[in-house]
């Protein structure tokens, strides 16, 4: 009896274990912890995202280039950029005449993003902080990115806010919701489409679009109330 009792306890153990670092990635147990396990996975991390450069193309390059058309030279923001995916995708591209900082909250995962990043010297900033606050003034950036990364911060809300502050009014954003079962684990810090829309809405966001994407997230894009929103 008391084999069995210890023996359904280290299952038990087990599988908490399993839930807190592994399927929620450390998010319950604060931003130290959530950082430091993407430190440890930082060298592998490309190697197990496995992104097709062809998908990237279409269903990320394509529609933030079409969005970015009407700015001259814009100055976008990664928050949460991990290995450079985005600033990499965009700078690779002869359509982007923009320049991007580039921010993470791990050392390592920046480590990476330098290595891929080592070409566009002069067009791309790296920077090592959370995503809130955010180090940065008001009505900076033409643009603000941030994919893959809300569902793990101590606030959604908090780093949403942070990235509506910096960007110029007309400015646009794009980040991710989770919408996979997975996402449901999470728990109260789950986002139906609604409750993201509301949030983006109350944020001073409009032209709010979710829209599907990759397995397990969908694109949410909107764009910041401008001055002539106010006037008008
Ligand atoms: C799943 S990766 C996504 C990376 C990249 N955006 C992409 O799409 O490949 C999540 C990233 O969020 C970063 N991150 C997690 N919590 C953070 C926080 N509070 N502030 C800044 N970065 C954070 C992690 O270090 C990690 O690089």
């Amino acid at each position: 009896m008391v084999i069995l009792a210890a023996v359904l306890l280290l299952i038990g153990l087990a599988l908490l274990a399993y839930y807190l670092l592994v399927l929620t990635e450390g998010v319950f147990l604060g931003r130290r912890l959530v950082v430091w396990l993407y430190d440890r996975v930082a060298k592998r991390y490309d190697a197990l995202k496995q992104f097709d450069s062809d998908y990237e193309e279409a269903f990320l390059a394509r529609p933030l280039l079409f969005r970015l058309a009407d700015m001259t030279e814009p100055h976008l923001l990664d928050v949460a950029t991990g290995t450079g995916r985005v600033p990499a995708l965009l700078l690779g591209h002869g359509a982007f005449r923009g320049r991007i900082t580039a921010l993470d909250a791990s050392s390592e995962m920046l480590a990476q993003a330098a290595q891929k990043l080592a070409p566009y010297r002069g067009r791309v900033t790296l920077q090592h902080s959370p995503a809130a606050p955010l180090p940065f003034a008001d009505d900076t950036f033409d643009a603000v990115t941030c994919l893959e990364a809300l569902e793990f911060m101590p606030s959604d809300a908090a780093a949403l806010a942070e990235m509506v502050r910096v960007l110029k009014p007309g400015g646009l954003l794009l980040t991710t919701r989770r919408s996979d079962w997975e996402g449901k684990l999470f728990l109260h810090r789950y986002r139906s489409r609604d409750s993201m829309t509301d949030l983006l809405r109350a944020l001073g966001l409009y032209q709010i679009e979710i829209n599907p994407w990759q397995v397990g997230y969908e694109q949410v894009w909107g764009v910041k109330v401008g001055r002539m929103n106010y006037e008008g």
